[in-house]
């Protein structure tokens, strides 16, 4: 058995994925054609060959315009099946996956039309390819917390829908604690937390994320590697980092895959998984993911196992549906 195989058929749970950052250049192409909308692109290779980031916010810029193309019901229900077909065929089993509502509200595009759209795509994935799924809503930390209390106003004839609230978009210069009051107010409607943290921001975040916000997972959680009291206190925690090889190796966050730290992390006892971010945009799905980190730090069998365990135990399901996958 060649380790790929063994990594397909190992059932995996996906823990970070932004349903936006999973629009394909082609499928693009093809709702900008339906929509009667223009994209600043001539081919689908000059999409691709515009997907050279330095930062995170490059790829931001880049990620934002994107999703102009996302109009109606049918186009969000489009990209989120795409995604299932793509995860089941890389053995996924679960999906936990973030929309970003104000990307669409912000340019007309009603809540209802987004969520219905993915909720859809997650009953037919279900029935169709028996990937089960929850949803994460993610409030853009460039905007202010204002704007934050009103989607979580907008979601509320969903919340029975939604599993979890969290934090992404631009990091430095936007703490967690700048979102303290709106990730209270989340956690009193009974909904879980998780934030983006330590992907280019400073060790303080990831304190900021446990301590002010009370997360229950750490979306990325790179940078808490310079604080070594941190790394012994999210290890005694149990806390689920959602770490993304590709992703981090494509925005810069490592010079390359030889030196990502996903092996340290297992090393220093800490709850890593992985996962593909913006498979889109960083070149690969949840198995591009796994094998080409296990190549570069030479990871075994054992820990590719360690971090499929990971990815269910980190997971929002219920217990008795994460001992049903174990
Ligand atoms: N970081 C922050 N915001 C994001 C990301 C990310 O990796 N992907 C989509 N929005
Ligand atoms: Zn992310």
């Amino acid at each position: 058995d060649t380790l790929e195989g063994f990594i397909r058929r190992l059932p995996k749970a996906e823990l970070h994925l932004h349903i936006e950052g999973s629009l394909e250049p082609e499928l693009m192409f093809a709702l900008a054609e339906r929509n009667g909308i223009s994209i600043p692109y001539a081919s689908v290779d000059e999409v691709r060959a515009a997907y050279a980031f330095s930062n995170l916010q490059d790829f931001l810029d880049i990620y934002y315009a994107g999703a102009g193309v996302l109009q109606t019901e049918a186009d969000f229900r489009d990209l989120a099946m795409a995604y299932f077909e793509r995860a089941a065929a890389d053995g996924v089993v679960h999906a936990e996956i973030m929309f970003d509502p104000q990307t669409h509200t912000d340019r007309g595009i009603s809540f209802g039309t987004v969520i219905e759209g993915l909720l859809a795509a997650m009953a037919e994935a279900e029935a169709r390819l028996g990937v089960t799924s929850r949803l994460i809503m993610s409030f853009l930390r460039h905007l202010s917390e204002e704007a934050a209390f009103e989607t979580l106003a907008m979601a509320e004839p969903w919340l029975d829908r939604i599993a979890a609230v969290g934090l992404d978009s631009s990091e430095l210069g936007h703490p967690p604690s700048k979102f303290a009051r709106v990730f209270a107010a989340a956690r009193a409607k009974g909904l879980k937390l998780t934030a983006h943290a330590g992907e280019e921001g400073p060790p303080d975040y990831v304190h900021e994320a446990l301590d002010v916000l009370g997360v229950d997972r750490i979306d990325h959680g790179n940078r808490a590697l310079e604080d070594a009291a941190l790394v012994a206190r999210l290890s005694a925690e149990g806390m689920t980092l959602t770490v993304c090889p590709l992703s981090n190796l494509k925005l810069c966050v490592v010079d390359d895959l030889g030196a990502h730290p996903l092996d340290r992390m297992l090393a220093a006892g800490l709850k890593a998984t992985v996962n593909s971010d913006d498979p889109a945009y960083f070149g690969g799905y949840v198995l591009d993911n796994y094998r080409a980190v296990a190549e570069a730090r030479g990871l075994s069998r054992g820990d590719v196992v360690q971090l499929a365990r990971n990815s269910f135990t980190g997971s929002f399901l219920p217990p008795e549906d994460v001992a049903r996958h174990l």
